[in-house]
């Protein structure tokens, strides 16, 4: 048997991965009503257990995870929170995702002021616990092209800080040609792109991502199946599939584990890795998606590897860093 390379996350939003804990402290510490006062109270208002009716129904559990971010030290905390717990599950470089405006929203804070704080608190927890993080900044489409050239303004006061650019949200109600400007802006300033497309919307969703937007990774592509044609492209670009086997159970993207087709992507060839997605809401992490999620999905140890393998391959960092991470001891 092959041994695992070290462990990599490529997608995950630091907004649906804040602690139970913290959510009940920040509660108490800025007098914000919750719908319980324990753990346990809260955890079902949460965290999901059963497959939602779909993927906004999924969105409607940040509630309380956004809803806690008071200020920007809230923001600070979580972002260097999620870096401790990457490191608790065993992971050597993760990129973190999020979306400055949904973070800003609940508390009219400064979306600029989001991001530097987010910024300062990956740098904090990396430096803390050895963790490598590149961040991604994502523009919600719900929230349509005007609000997204502002969040888009945000993300570029911290350009530096910043590594790639990512489309999340609404997929069915906002396509991705509404924001063909903002990525071109992005590309220009040197991120590369990414994009959640294949999820809530057909196939097309993701030739207009990676023609239009210039995504060289795609965000769960799961509806890549349904068009030979796509499935063709992903493979001949060598375009980076970020599966979230968990996360699309649980929005009704597929029925159930066994139906997922990332056995399918990988036997295809595609570089297709395994990513947690929302954690915090999922009630998951990145070894339950490994060790349950995966064989579960039916794929053997030898394609969990081979997945571990295309997100290092897939991974936003330059080869020369790349190499000495991946291969440190
Ligand atoms: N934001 C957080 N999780 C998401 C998902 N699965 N799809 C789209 N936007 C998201
Ligand atoms: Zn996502």
């Amino acid at each position: 048997m092959s041994t695992r390379p070290p462990l990599i996350d490529l997608h995950r939003h630091l907004d649906g991965s804040v602690r139970l804990e913290t959510i009940l402290e920040l509660g108490r510490q800025h007098a914000i009503p919750l719908p319980g006062a324990t753990l346990e109270e809260l955890r079902p208002h949460v965290v999901i257990t059963t497959p939602q009716p779909g993927l906004i129904e999924f969105l409607a559990k940040f509630r309380w995870m956004t809803g806690v971010l008071a200020d920007y030290d809230a923001c600070r905390r979580v972002a260097r929170e999620n870096v401790e717990d990457a490191k608790n599950e065993g992971i050597r470089y993760i990129e973190l995702r999020f979306s400055p405006c949904f973070m800003a929203d609940a508390h009219n804070l400064d979306p600029s002021r989001v991001t530097a704080a987010v910024i300062e608190g990956v740098s904090e927890g990396a430096a803390a616990t050895g963790v490598r993080v590149n961040l991604i900044g994502i523009l919600t489409r719900t929230y349509g092209p005007v609000r997204a050239r502002r969040e888009l303004r945000a993300l570029l006061d911290h350009r530096a800080g910043i590594t790639a650019l990512d489309l999340a949200g609404d997929e069915g109600n906002w396509p991705a040609e509404l924001f063909i400007d903002h990525f071109r802006e992005g590309r220009d300033a040197g991120w590369e792109i990414t994009v959640h497309a294949g999820e809530a919307a057909g196939a097309s969703s993701i030739v207009t991502a990676i023609e239009k937007l210039g995504a060289t990774r795609i965000g769960h592509a799961v509806r890549a199946v349904e068009d030979p044609g796509v499935m063709d492209m992903l493979r001949e670009r060598r375009i980076g599939i970020e599966a979230n086997l968990t996360s699309n159970v649980q929005t009704s993207t597929v029925p159930d584990y066994p139906s997922h087709p990332l056995r399918q992507f990988l036997e295809a060839g595609l570089a297709a890795s395994i990513n947690t997605d929302d954690p915090g809401i999922s009630g998951i992490d990145l070894p339950h998606e490994l060790d349950v999620a995966a064989p579960a999905a039916g794929l053997s140890e030898a394609q969990i590897v081979q997945a571990l393998e295309n997100a290092w391959e897939t991974a936003f960092l330059d080869p020369e860093e790349k190499g000495f991470l991946r291969t440190a001891p």
